[in-house]
């Protein structure tokens, strides 16, 4: 059962296909109350997601969150405390490691340092007892021009680039034709510059295999770009689950608001009422937010995207706006950062996109900011935090 060539492998250079009869998409995933305690941590603590065959899904969190733990639980390299694993509908508790329809790279690589590329990633193979020294040798191949490093199969790692080694640990999961493949902070061991590109070329890859993908990570920037959809985790749950569309621009709780960028909290008084916007108090401003699954009346929190803030000449009335001081405007080039100071004190920060003709701010220049009310969102209370996401999900 290790072989399950999604149809999308069909437009590509043919990797050596497993036994006739077994080709059929597959790689959804179903993971249901998971739970996994080591003596007196709990690593991860009863979490419900469920994956689409041919998706790129995420799991960011900080250090220490439980991503490694869940995705070793669904590699079957740790067992459970409680809840089930389904891979396509079939429950693989009883399912040893290397009998699952998964694989995994780690970050490490943990290639053999004195095998060449070739026999790592022949390495891959070693359960396949019944494939010929032939078969395996052309699959190698096939193995490793997806990953874009045939001529490259006597080489040692120590002679490739950090890059090309995680290429190599990539076709050597990849050899397999998993239906999963599970990837640990794959980039995590790379310079900048070299994880900026292969993140494209990662998502290039599984959208041309179409095997679906669960990426481990906790560089936000990394989520939002490669992901299909993600989940936020902290201390071992879900705070939210989404795309990265959604929970960046719709984060539920302060900690995912934070986590996924820079975020202006606004400390606001809520008004009673129902509804997808409701009014609330800041300081003397009264202004519209939006509070999609519902907020108590009272006080709360208002989180805005600094690319949301408008910043415009001073005196200009209308709905949700304020009057400000710039405090500080800091150039990044294609954009300046504007702090404004507001009148209760609370500083809020604007992204200003950098065209030709518009006019700097300055220091101690009296404006008006503008916080529109589809971009203000009032946050769950952080004891609310994982309802929060039930709610949603
Ligand atoms: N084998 C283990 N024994 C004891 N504690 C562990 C073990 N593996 C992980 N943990 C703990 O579980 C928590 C989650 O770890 P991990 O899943 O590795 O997080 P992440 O990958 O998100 O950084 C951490 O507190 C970690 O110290
Ligand atoms: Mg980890």
């Amino acid at each position: 059962m290790w072989f399950r060539p999604p149809s999308a492998l069909s437009r590509l250079p043919r990797m050596v296909r497993g036994e006739p009869g077994s080709h059929h998409t597959g790689g959804s995933i179903s993971i249901v109350g998971l739970r996994k305690d080591f003596d007196d941590v709990t690593a991860v603590d009863g979490i419900d997601i469920d994956i689409k065959a041919g998706e790129f899904f995420t799991l960011l969190g900080p250090s220490g969150c439980g991503k490694t733990t869940t995705l070793r639980m669904l590699a079957g390299f740790e067992q459970p405390t409680a809840g089930q694993i389904f891979i396509d509908d079939v429950d693989v508790a009883q399912t040893p490691a290397h009998k699952r329809p998964v694989n995994t790279v780690f970050q490490s690589y943990a290639l053999f340092p004195h095998l060449d590329v070739e026999h790592n990633v022949a390495y891959g193979l070693r359960w396949r007892k019944d494939l010929d020294k032939r078969v395996k040798e052309s699959q190698v191949a096939k193995a490793l021009e997806l990953v874009q490093l045939s001529g490259y199969g006597k080489r040692r790692p120590h002679q490739l680039s950090g890059g090309q080694q995680q290429r190599v640990a990539l076709a050597r999961a990849l050899v397999l034709e998993p239906a999963v493949l599970l990837l640990d902070e794959p980039l995590g061991a790379l310079d900048a510059k070299l994880r900026h590109s292969l993140r494209a070329e990662l998502t290039g890859l599984q959208r041309e295999i179409g095997i679906t993908f669960v990426f481990v990570t906790h560089d936000q920037e990394e989520a939002l770009e490669m992901s299909n959809r993600l989940v936020v985790m902290d201390g071992g749950r879900i705070m939210q689950l989404g795309t990265p569309e959604e929970v960046y621009r719709e984060p539920l709780t302060e900690f995912v608001a934070d986590f996924l960028g820079v975020a202006n909290l606004l400390d606001v008084e809520c008004d009673p009422g129902g509804g997808l916007t409701r009014t609330v108090h800041f300081g003397e401003f009264t202004l519209e937010a939006r509070a999609p699954s519902g907020h108590d009346a009272g006080p709360g929190r208002a989180v805005i995207r600094p690319e949301c803030v408008e910043v415009t000449e001073a005196g200009l009335p209308g709905a949700n706006r304020l009057p400000g001081m710039v405090d500080r405007t800091v150039f990044l080039g294609s954009t300046t950062q504007v702090m404004v100071r507001l009148p209760q004190g609370a500083v809020v920060q604007s992204l200003v996109t950098n065209t030709s003709g518009n006019e700097a701010f300055a220091a101690g220049q009296p404006v008006t900011v503008c916080l529109p009310a589809e971009a203000l969102r009032l946050l769950a209370a952080s004891s609310d935090q994982h309802v929060a996401y039930a709610e949603v999900g």
